[in-house]
């Protein structure tokens, strides 16, 4: 079988494809061969090397594929079954933990850009019913990440607001997700071509944020506030999200795509009463919750562009041009 590892130093000229002999599962594991995985901004910092990990790591935390084999003492799942790997393998449900977040997928432990691996049978979920699996591919990071943002953490209700920044994946993800809840979206892209898109999508309002640096106070003039902001950028866009929110609203600390370091505008968050929480993606329960609400509104994954097995890194060259609008696949060959 074909694998893919990261070898040091980091650099996509450096993810490289091994032959390996195909495990089998032990007991309590199952045999799953991967059929697709999606980009995120945490694989490809692994891939360039800007997020340090084990020589022979196999990258990327996204997998969708089929079981292939079923190890002694596993009863949940069957050969056929289609299923859906997890960001934080060991965090089944309940609040995160030192211990239940130590092992992460494509990072601390090996990920899914590989045609098959052996893995707990406690640490997957099933596959959407009307999802491919490259669409199911986007669901594990992205997907998870925008619905513990607006369900989990942020209770978003029918009619509240939110505000996503920017058109990759996640904020995609979310656009959608809180359409089918009954929200109204305001959204922020750089570029008048992919705010077009976006309106296309069903976002209600949308603003360039290239063009107008004080993007949250034009918005929050708008809109008199919004409930639901999921920051993006951290550096320059916490206080244009901060500003935006809607006094007593909740603001999802999620990307570092500006910067890690942000100022705060201490005074605002008080005085509006404003919530801010921080997080990493979600656990399993939440993955499975999320996944009955996208088949019962059948919310479908903006797909931008899919590459083949080999291509992982024209794929990582792809993400860092920034030209994507959603999310970028690798599907693996029949
Ligand atoms: N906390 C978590 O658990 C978690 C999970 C997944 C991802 N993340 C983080 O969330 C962020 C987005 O992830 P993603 O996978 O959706 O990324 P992505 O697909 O690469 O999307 C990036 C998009 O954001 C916009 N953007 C880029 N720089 C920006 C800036 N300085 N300010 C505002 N918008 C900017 C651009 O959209 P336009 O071209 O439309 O301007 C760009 O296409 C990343 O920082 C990632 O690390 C966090």
């Amino acid at each position: 079988m074909k694998t893919y590892q990261v070898s040091k130093p980091g650099g996509f000229e450096n993810l490289k494809i091994v032959e390996q002999a195909t495990p089998s599962p032990a007991a309590g594991e199952v045999l799953v061969r991967w059929r697709a995985t999606s980009l995120n901004f945490h694989d490809f910092m692994v891939g360039v090397g800007g997020i340090s990990v084990e020589e022979s790591r196999v990258p990327m935390s996204d997998g969708a594929g089929e079981v292939v084999a079923v190890g002694d003492g596993v009863s949940q799942w069957k050969e056929g079954d289609k299923v859906l790997s997890l960001f934080f393998p060991e965090w089944l449900d309940g609040k995160p933990t030192g211990e239940n977040t130590q092992a992460m997928s494509g990072d601390t432990v090996d990920g899914f850009a590989t045609e098959f691996s052996s893995v707990d049978a406690n640490s997957l979920t099933r596959m959407p019913s009307n999802y491919t699996f490259e669409e199911a591919a986007t669901l594990p990071c992205a997907a998870l990440t925008a619905w513990r943002a607006l369900v989990v953490e942020g209770n978003l209700q029918a009619g509240q607001s939110i505000l996503v920044q920017g058109t990759g994946g996640m904020s995609l993800f979310a656009l959608k997700i809180a359409k089918a809840l009954g929200a109204y979206v305001y959204a922020t892209s750089s570029s008048e071509e992919k705010m077009a898109r976006l309106k296309d999508l069903g976002a209600d309002e949308v603003f360039n944020y290239r063009t107008d640096k004080e993007w949250g106070k034009t918005i929050a003039e708008r809109s008199g506030g919004v409930d639901h902001v999921l920051d993006m950028g951290a550096g320059t866009t916490l206080k244009q999200s901060i500003a935006a929110t809607a006094i007593g609203g909740h603001i999802a600390i999620i990307g570092i795509l500006d910067s890690p370091i942000a100022e705060l505008d201490v005074i605002s968050l008080i005085l509006g009463h404003k919530r801010m929480s921080g997080f990493a993606v979600g656990n399993k329960e939440m993955q499975e919750d999320m996944i009955a609400l996208l088949e019962a509104k059948d919310v479908h994954p903006v797909i931008d562009r899919s590459f083949a097995f080999d291509e992982l890194g024209k794929a990582f060259e792809h993400q860092a041009s920034g030209s994507h609008f959603g999310k970028i696949t690798v599907t693996y060959e029949d």
